[in-house]
């Protein structure tokens, strides 16, 4: 065989890598479970470079050359079970299947450790930047062993997104660590994406400014700090009017968000490793609530505050204020996310570079901003901070935001404005600075009805006072 790396399931995904491979002048093995698809591709972008189509699995794999790289772009779930289960009869070992769906990490263990029985390597590998950047350059996280990286690696990093000439790849740790990374880049996704939606509501709903007013004021912003693709594309759709009616776009859009399950897999493992993302968490939440059509009608009734309005002058400045509370929410949502990396780095023995996640995310993949620049920075001293807000360039910028986004938490809650991300990110931040927190009333409680025991600040031990006596305390 001569192709120097195999996609099967074409897909537009699929496709899009393929071609993207071949682009960059590698001869590239295409093959699909229903052949139509296969020869669709030759046909429309053959003249783009080198590609050998295959009908059958045992041509797709005789047409690679040794070590075999194949790279799924399946539905993620069963149907990648079935592919590999395909193909993996077909292959020697040393050979490397990639995963390139957005697989459950846990799965992703189970399928490498499998495969590994059988010699075979395998890496599942986060990829992020939609169908656009499949074709001109994604942001790639792969997993698996260090050996695979050395024959996948170079590949994959001539494909990937480029900024300040550093490919957007990495390898980030053995078995599961690449799909991990990804989960938590599209839990961080939706907080962002939450954290966005809920700036315009304010800036429509308190600022009462109009949809095409609210694409310019985020135009403005991305030109600051808050320079992202995520707001740029923003700024797009509610510039955009509907051709049918010429009102916005976003208001004749059904609001009932939904989701694919990357953010709630983020949330549920985070739950597991006992790391509060709670604003990853509100964003998740955020989505199902939108989709609760009969529990938000029956709600429909229920008394709101009596609104003063803001006053038209005072707009701008309120609208300053919600950049600020927006870049504050931000700094703690990706601070949530890097404590999960960091945590599940821990538990499974990935040993990943925090900064090296922050580098590959500067560009190709949805959350890409100039932000990531500093994240990246924050992990480049000898000692990595403990959390993200403590870093000097975030501490800084949280101490001259706070004002501001206390004033548009306090003012969204008097005027009945929902902002669950910008209240949960602003109750971690307080939380994590509390001297003292209630969760020693809440020990207390635990004590009381179920002899739970508690620690002591003054001394060390177990201790359990006897409530129903004569509460005295007794060492546990
Ligand atoms: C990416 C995205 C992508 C994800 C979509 C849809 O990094 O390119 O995260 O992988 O599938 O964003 O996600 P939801 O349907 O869950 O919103």
């Amino acid at each position: 065989g001569q192709a120097q790396i195999g996609v099967t399931g074409l897909a537009v995904m699929g496709r899009n890598l393929a071609r993207n491979l071949a682009r960059h002048g590698h001869v590239v093995a295409v093959h699909n479970r229903t052949a139509a698809r296969t020869r669709q591709l030759v046909e429309e972008f053959g003249h783009e470079g080198e590609f050998v189509p295959a009908e059958s699995a045992a041509d797709f794999v005789a047409s690679l050359r040794r070590p075999r790289r194949l790279v799924i772009m399946v539905k993620a779930g069963a149907a990648t079970d079935a592919v590999i289960e395909e193909f993996a009869p077909l292959l020697e070992s040393g050979d490397v299947i990639v995963d390139g769906g957005n697989a459950h990490f846990e799965d992703t263990r189970r399928r490498e450790a499998a495969l590994r029985e059988r010699g075979l390597h395998f890496v599942g590998c986060g990829i992020s930047g939609g169908e656009e950047g499949a074709l001109n350059g994604p942001s790639i996280m792969p997993g698996g062993s260090a050996e695979s990286y050395r024959s996948l690696g170079p590949l994959l990093e001539s494909i990937a997104a480029r900024v300040d000439g550093e490919p957007c790849c990495t390898h980030i740790g053995p078995d599961g660590a690449g799909h991990f990374v990804k989960m938590v880049h599209n839990g961080i996704e939706y907080a962002d994406m939450q954290l966005i939606a809920e700036a315009y509501d304010l800036l429509r709903r308190v600022a009462g400014y109009e949809p095409g007013r609210i694409a310019e004021v985020f135009r403005t912003w991305n030109r600051g700090r808050l320079d992202s693709y995520l707001i740029e594309i923003t700024a797009e759709v509610l510039g955009h009017t509907d051709a049918a009616t010429g009102r916005p776009f976003v208001d004749v859009v059904a609001d009932a968000a939904e989701q694919k399950g990357t953010g709630r897999w983020t949330v549920q493992t985070a739950l597991d490793l006992g790391v509060p993302v709670s604003g990853i968490a509100e964003a998740v939440f955020a989505r199902s609530l939108s989709g609760h059509g009969a529990l938000r009608e029956a709600a429909q009734q229920l008394p709101g505050p009596v609104r003063p309005e803001l006053h038209p002058d005072d707009a701008a400045q309120f609208a300053d204020q919600v950049e600020a509370a927006l870049y504050a929410s931000k700094i703690v949502a990706y601070a949530q996310g890097w404590h999960q990396i960091t945590a599940g780095s821990a538990e499974y023995g990935w040993d990943i570079d925090p900064g090296a996640v922050a580098a590959i995310w500067r560009g190709g993949c949805i959350i890409r901003a100039r932000f990531l620049d500093e994240i990246r920075a924050a992990y480049a001293g000898g000692k990595p901070p403990v959390t993200l807000l403590t870093d000097p360039t975030f501490r800084e910028a949280l101490e001259r935001a706070q004002n501001a986004w206390r004033h548009v938490v306090a003012t969204a809650a008097q005027l009945g404005v929902p902002a669950p991300g910008f209240s949960a990110a602003l109750a971690y931040y307080d939380a994590l600075r509390a001297e003292r927190l209630p969760a020693a009333l809440v020990q207390g409680q635990r004590d009381y009805f179920g002899a739970h025991t508690y620690r002591r600040t003054d001394r060390e031990g177990s201790f359990h006072t006897l409530w129903g006596q004569d509460r005295s305390e007794v060492e546990a």
